[in-house]
């Protein structure tokens, strides 16, 4: 087999949606099954969680929720490595090399940023983008969190990222870092590809399908998470909003029906088309009641592992200590010759 390499991430913040799920977990579990790859190494980053306040208690919770949550959906760790962002200290060490390496006006255009950096900015009427960078009051972590990424992948010599839309920028700036890095101090690094799943790398909110589904929303109605209970997952559904007209049909001005039919054929594993087929000349009231028990349904054997995983600590905890120590020899090599090219040390 030739070697190639995958690595994503989650952060542990707020709770694992179906756009998560669908965007990266679902997809990654795809690539681990097709055989192409000879590493697949999965992180849940809680170095990245903290560029916003995180209580201790709970952020240690969601780690492990988390973990569980990655092997509940699929992640076979006879297959992949998962391991816990903070246990491998060389991603901060790679991220302050990369942040005398980056330039902030590459950062401040990351649109991720923007979005963030907005409840940062106490002022309403910006007239410049280089107002807002001035009167940027929030943490320098959420500001710089593209150089720990790069440095989550560049470790690894990752050739594939499985990522939602939302994540593309942040892998481009990726490649552009190991391109410049490369040119400067010798070939050390690999350029890794983007992969999104075409017509799922956005799952939108049910409230509003023209912005994404995040776990951020302050309406937990737009939100399907993955350990919602039934009648909760039926009630989101059934409130979901909907477009003019009745036709069950994936188009651009139908935003709406869109987003609820790639929900549909990634849960069922059938393809758009055969929905849309199933549903002519059949309302939305009937496709709604389906999708509810579709997610129900794929959702429920999601639950049901989870809770056994969960219970597991000792199984949990053997899987997590695997990763751990696969990806300490892996990036600790890579620093020595990152070193070595930097005459960093003796
Ligand atoms: P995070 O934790 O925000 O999201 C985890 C993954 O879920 C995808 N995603 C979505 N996909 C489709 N539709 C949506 N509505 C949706 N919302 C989220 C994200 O694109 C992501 O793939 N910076 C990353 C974590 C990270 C990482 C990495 C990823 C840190 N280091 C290295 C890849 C490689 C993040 O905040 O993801």
């Amino acid at each position: 087999m030739v070697k190639k390499t995958i690595f994503s991430g989650i952060q542990p913040s707020g709770d694992l949606h179906v756009g998560n799920y669908i965007g990266m977990i679902r997809q990654s579990v795809n690539l681990q099954e097709s055989g192409e790859f000879s590493d697949l190494i999965f992180c849940v980053v809680d170095l990245h969680a903290i560029t916003v306040f995180q209580d201790p208690k709970v952020l240690r919770e969601k780690n492990l929720e988390l973990s569980a949550l990655y092997l509940a959906g699929g992640i076979d760790p006879n297959k992949s490595k998962l391991f816990i962002q903070s246990e491998n200290p060389d991603h901060t060490y790679l991220a302050w090399i990369f942040d005398c390496f980056l330039n902030m006006g590459q950062l401040f255009r990351m649109t991720q940023f923007k979005e963030k950096a907005q409840k940062f900015i106490k002022a309403d009427n910006l007239s410049s983008l280089a107002e807002a960078r001035a009167l940027f009051e929030g943490p320098v972590g959420l500001f710089n969190y593209p150089a720990l990424m790069a440095a989550d992948i560049l470790l690894y010599d990752t050739n594939v990222v499985p990522v939602g839309e939302d994540q593309r920028q942040h892998v481009e700036l990726t490649r552009d870092i190991a391109e410049k890095f490369n040119k400067q101090f010798g070939e050390i690094f690999v350029l890794p590809e983007t992969r999104v799943d075409r017509d799922a790398a956005r799952i939108m909110s049910l409230q509003n399908p023209l912005s994404k589904m995040s776990k951020s929303d302050k309406d937990p109605l737009g939100t399907i998470n993955i350990l919602n209970t039934p009648d909760e997952i039926r009630e989101k559904i059934k409130k979901a909003v909907t477009d003019s007209g009745s036709e069950v049909v994936f188009k651009e001005d139908k935003p709406a029906i869109s987003n609820l039919l790639v929900i549909y054929s990634r849960l069922s594993g059938k393809p758009v088309e055969e929905i849309e087929k199933q549903y002519q000349g059949i309302g939305y009231g009937q496709f709604k009641s389906d999708l509810a028990e579709v997610v129900v349904g794929s959702l429920k054997k999601i639950q049901e592992k989870y809770q056994v995983i969960k219970k597991d600590e000792g199984y949990l905890n053997k899987v997590l200590n695997e990763g751990r120590d696969f990806s300490l020899e892996k990036s600790s090599q890579k620093i020595k010759e990152i070193k070595r090219l930097m005459g960093l040390g003796r």
